[in-house]
C-alpha cells in the first residue's frame, strides 16, 4: 500500500498535492473538469475584507517559460466569499486554505476572524508577498519587523493554523522564515512570484499596465527549489514547508519535496493544463510504487540525506 497522506499542523491531508492561490479561483469552475475532492487541498484566490477590482489591464503577459501577472488581488471580499462562494464548495471532500490579504494589520486579522466559523477553511495562507499592490502584500513581507508583528497579532486572535507565503524578492529568505517561526507561524509557503517586466518592442513600453508583475511558471522552478532547500536546511526540524513555484509535472513536484517540502502547490500549470494537479498526483504515486517507497513522508527532504 502506498500512503500519500500527510499530517501537517495537526490536520490530515489525503495527499500532498494542492493547488496554488490565484490559479484555481475558489474551486467552483474546476468541478466541471475533474473531481476536486481528489486534491489534498485548494488554496483560494486572495481574500480581502472589502471587494477589490484589481489593477488596470493588460495585467497578464506570457514570457519565456512562464508568465507575468499583475492582477492586483481582484476578489469579491470575504462577505461575498462566505455567502455566495462557500456554499458551492462546502460539499467537497477536500480542505480549503484561505489566502488572506489586507492593507493593514487589522484588515488581515478581520478577514481571518470572519473565516473562523467556516469549517471547510482549515487554515490561512497569509499573503505578504504579492508584488502587485501598493498597500499590503510585500510591504509586510519585505520588512522582518513588520512581518513579525503581523504574524504575532494574527496568531493571538485566531484558532486555525497560520501559514505564511514568503516573497522570493529578498536577499536571504531565511531571515524572513526565522521571523515567522519566532512569531508563531505554523507553516511556511515558498515561494510567491518574482518581480519582473516585459517590454513590448513595437509599442516601445512595458506590456503590463502596472509595468512590473510577478513571474511564475517553469522559469522559476530552480529558484523555488533552491529557497526550499535553504529554508529546510536551516529550519526543517521546526516548521513544515509547502512548496510552490514552477511545478508543471510530478518530477518538478518531487524536486520540491526532496528539497524539503511536505506538500506542494500546482500553480501556473493550471492555466495551460487544467488536469496538471491530477497528473502530478498520479505521477508521484507511480514513482513511489516504482521506487518501493511506502510512505510519502520518506521523500520529504531526502536530498539533504543523500549527500
Ligand atoms: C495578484 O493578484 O496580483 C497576484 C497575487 C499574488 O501574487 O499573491
Amino acid at each position: 500500500m502506498t500512503n500519500l497522506s500527510v499530517k501537517l499542523f495537526d490536520i490530515k491531508f489525503k495527499n500532498p498535492v494542492w493547488v496554488a492561490s490565484g490559479t484555481f479561483g475558489y474551486g467552483v469552475e474546476a468541478q466541471e473538469i475533474f473531481d476536486v475532492s481528489k486534491l489534498g487541498a485548494v488554496v483560494t484566490k486572495g481574500i480581502s475584507l472589502k471587494p477589490r477590482l484589481g489593477n488596470e489591464t493588460p495585467r497578464i503577459v506570457e514570457t519565456p517559460c512562464g508568465m507575468l501577472n499583475s492582477i492586483g488581488l481582484q476578489n469579491p471580499g470575504v462577505e461575498k466569499f462566505l455567502t455566495e462562494i462557500y456554499p458551492k464548495i462546502e460539499h467537497l471532500d477536500t480542505h480549503f486554505i484561505a489566502n488572506v490579504f489586507g492593507e493593514s494589520e487589522e484588515e488581515y486579522v478581520e478577514v481571518c476572524i470572519a473565516l473562523e466559523d467556516a469549517p471547510k477553511v482549515v487554515a490561512y495562507e497569509l499573503n505578504v508577498s504579492c508584488p502587485n499592490v501598493k498597500k499590503g502584500g510585500i510591504v509586510f513581507g519585505h520588512d522582518p519587523v513588520v512581518l513579525g508583528s503581523l504574524v504575532e497579532s494574527i496568531k493571538k486572535r485566531i484558532k486555525k493554523p497560520l501559514l505564511v507565503k514568503l516573497s522570493p524578492n529578498v536577499t536571504d529568505v531565511r531571515e524572513f522564515a526565522k521571523v515567522c517561526i519566532e512569531s508563531g507561524a505554523d507553516g511556511l509557503v515558498l515561494i510567491n512570484t518574482l518581480l519582473g517586466m516585459k517590454i513590448n518592442i513595437r509599442k516601445k513600453k512595458p506590456d503590463l499596465a502596472t509595468k512590473t508583475g510577478g513571474l511564475s511558471g517553469p522559469a522559476i522552478l530552480p529558484i523555488a527549489v533552491r529557497m526550499i532547500y535553504q529554508v529546510y536546511e536551516a529550519f526543517g526540524d521546526q516548521i513544515p514547508i509547502i512548496g510552490v513555484g514552477g511545478i508543471s509535472t510530478w518530477e518538478d513536484a518531487l524536486e520540491h519535496v526532496m528539497a524539503g517540502a511536505s506538500a506542494i502547490q500546482v500553480g501556473t500549470a493550471n492555466f495551460f493544463d487544467p488536469l496538471a494537479p491530477i497528473k502530478v498526483l498520479e505521477g508521484i504515486e507511480r514513482y513511489m510504487k516504482e521506487e518501493g517507497i511506502q510512505d510519502f513522508s520518506e521523500l520529504i527532504g531526502v536530498a539533504h540525506r543523500s549527500e
